[in-house]
């Protein structure tokens, strides 16, 4: 039996409505655009969304549009994909990182703390709901009352905190499409969302070459970048938008079952399950075990995928390297990095292939 760690799905419907705007639409700022980023600003509950060419530019729009660059430090963590870390890079800020805390594979609070009283120059906090656990942004906010909050939530599309979905809490918000992530476009793509029409307003105008907003074609108001989506993607976005909450759902019943399975193993760390106040969206379900390698081998022999996100904290990446990090600098991201596995848990896995991921864990450690 084959257990694929992601299957993004493209339905009959998908399809004939990218078909159908191809004909009837242009292929940039079609309607279509405009009408995804409202259902998706409705679905989370924000007064405005921005869609965008990839998660990694609604991260490096948003720190635009909240005025971020030379001369400002932004703080996130090495336990992240690299794309946070390199958004802030490329605003010509710092950035500085903080440790993980490996229960919720998310920003140690603590560290941030003391992190916040250091750097006296601090802009922004980009905190990461990584694997689908949102991040408390009030408690962020509590530590660092006068930052900008940039959540990255690019792989936490549905997730929510005390009934209230991720999207808002935070300054601007940033979403993936990238095709394993919980809904997808057909490609790359991302969603900025905010309550400020003024930021929203900058970050699209930043996506859209600099255009001023309302005005001529030709009428630039800053230097901007071309990292629009195109009208197909939102096309095929704003369907797959319509299946999220099912599929979420889906993901968590496959998440609790491994929880309940697993609950036993001693060699094995499981991963936060939310609780009264956090729903978390299941990205993957991901482990810490220190035979994490052995294991990955092991379940590949039984056709099972998994994978490891990631396996170098950003601090230890080349570029990242240069600007003088090194080991032992985070720990706690550098233990993350050597013990993760990632485990499906995609809506579309049936149960016996669940079984069969359940099985071959508990046999391989019984
Ligand atoms: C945590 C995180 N941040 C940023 C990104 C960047 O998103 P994209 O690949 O759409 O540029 C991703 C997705 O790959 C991600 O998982």
């Amino acid at each position: 039996m084959d257990v694929p760690l992601a299957l993004p799905a493209m339905t009959e419907k998908m399809r004939s409505e990218a078909d159908r705007v191809l004909n009837d639409e242009f292929f940039l700022r079609g309607e279509t655009v405009g009408t995804f980023e409202s259902e998706f600003a409705k679905f989370v509950e924000a007064e405005h969304a921005v869609a965008v060419s990839s998660g990694t530019q609604a991260i490096h729009l948003s720190l635009k549009a909240a005025g971020i660059g030379e001369g400002d430090t932004v703080i996130t963590t090495p336990a992240t994909f690299i794309a946070t870390a390199n958004s802030i890079q490329r605003t010509g800020a710092e950035v500085k990182f903080v440790d993980v805390d490996l229960d919720t594979y998310t920003i140690d609070l603590e560290k941030l703390e003391t992190a916040v009283e250091e750097i006296e120059n601090l802009s922004a906090i980009i905190p990461v709901d990584l694997y689908g656990y949102p991040v408390d942004i009030e408690k962020i906010r509590n530590i660092a009352p006068d930052a900008t909050i940039i959540s990255d939530a690019c792989q936490a599309h549905g997730a929510s905190i005390r009934g209230k979905k991720v999207g808002t809490m935070a300054d601007l918000t940033a979403f993936s499409f990238y095709p394993s992530k919980n809904m997808t476009v057909g490609g790359d793509g991302g969603m900025i969302t905010t309550n400020s029409r003024e930021l929203s307003e900058a970050a699209r105008s930043f996506a859209d070459v600099g255009r001023s907003i309302g005005e001529g074609e030709y009428e630039h108001e800053r230097i901007g970048y071309t990292a629009r989506m195109d009208t197909y993607k939102a096309a095929i976005g704003k369907e797959q938008l319509k299946h999220l909450p099912e599929w979420n759902e889906r993901r968590t019943d496959i998440a609790e079952k491994y929880t309940s399975a697993f609950d036993t193993l001693d060699e094995v760390d499981l991963p936060p399950s939310g609780n009264e106040e956090i729903t978390p969206a299941w990205y993957f379900y991901v482990i810490r075990t220190n035979r994490r390698d052995e294991l990955s081998e092991y379940l590949e022999n039984k056709g099972i995928e998994t994978g490891v996100h990631y396996p170098t904290p950003v601090h230890l990446q080349p570029p990242y390297r240069d600007l003088g990090y090194e080991e032992g600098d985070f720990p706690r991201s550098e233990q993350w990095a050597n013990e993760v596995l990632s485990l499906p848990v995609h809506p579309h896995l049936t149960d016996e292939q669940v079984n069969h991921v359940i099985s071959n864990v508990n046999s391989f450690f019984n």
